[in-house]
């Protein structure tokens, strides 16, 4: 085992922050150094300088090392009281058009699909729409595979688990499955809140949930006004219980419950 030294460490902590706006402290160094050891074990590399230089000429390294850093923990249903607004938003909605919802950073889709299950327990199948972006091609395949560990499915209401998860047999015994039909409305790609995608279109609501806690203040607020270009007048964001928006400075937002805010620009 080779150990990364400082300067090696900080040419990372660099090229992280500046590619996906994630601060990273001393105090991860052990375990970006076991994480980046098995790519130079991988590569038959001397030195985590070597491994850096390989990111910096491979792209595609470069997102594999970028997909080492992220931390994914997510749960259906996380953070009850976001459903319960969901809900009264989705009775109460009165337009003509499609509702749009975007889960953005995603991580496995668990967010996405608990979207699903209350937006299709309570409109036709042709009145909504969830897109689920992530940084981390990996959790994105994950999403798009919608197969988790049964053990995650204790978190899901009693009459959504019946409806809408499948019960692996066989070698999907101990798994289980998100309905397809659900699926067919919630598509997933990578994105980077880093940067301005127009092409991902405009939302009536966003989830941006325990992601923000990964970077400073400086990129809190670049990461929210881009965000704010995907969303329009009156429409919702909506940002994990244990964050908050104080002193970031943003304008056209305005608090309507803790963690929920409304476009009024
Ligand atoms: C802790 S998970 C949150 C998942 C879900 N929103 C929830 O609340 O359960 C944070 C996710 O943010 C993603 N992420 C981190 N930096 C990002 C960036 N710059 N752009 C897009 N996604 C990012 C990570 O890959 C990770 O999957």
């Amino acid at each position: 085992m080779i150990n990364i030294t400082k300067q090696e460490y900080q040419k990372f902590t660099e090229l992280i922050f500046n590619e996906i706006g994630i601060t990273l402290g001393e105090s991860k160094q052990a375990l970006l150094e076991s994480r980046f050891y098995k790519r130079i074990l991988y590569f038959q590399l001397h030195s985590f300088e070597e491994y850096y230089q390989l990111c910096i000429r491979e792209n595609s390294e470069k997102i594999e090392m970028l997909n080492l850093v992220t931390t994914n923990e997510t749960y259906f249903f996380r953070e009850k009281d976001h459903f319960s607004f969901l809900k009264k938003y989705l009775l109460e909605y009165r337009g003509a058009t499609k509702i749009k919802i975007w889960s953005a950073a995603a991580s496995v889709g668990a967010e996405a699909y608990s979207i699903a299950m209350v937006c299709d327990s309570l409109l036709p199948a042709n009145r909504w729409e969830i897109l689920g972006t992530d940084i981390n091609s990996h959790v994105v395949k994950k999403a798009r595979m919608r197969l988790y560990q049964l053990t995650w499915s204790e978190k899901i209401p009693q009459e959504f688990r019946m409806k809408y998860c499948l019960k692996g047999k066989g070698k999907y015994e101990g798994m289980f499955l998100i309905n397809r039909e659900l699926a067919k409305n919630v598509k997933f790609q990578t994105n980077n809140l880093l940067e301005v995608n127009y092409s991902i279109g405009t939302f009536d609501i966003v989830f941006l949930r325990n992601v923000l806690i990964y970077f400073n203040n400086e990129t809190r607020k670049k990461v929210i006004e881009n965000i704010m270009k995907n969303m329009k007048s009156g429409s919702y964001l909506i940002i994990s219980q244990t964050e908050n928006l104080n002193g970031l400075g943003i304008e056209g937002l305005e608090q309507v419950e803790s963690s929920i805010f409304k476009v009024v620009v």
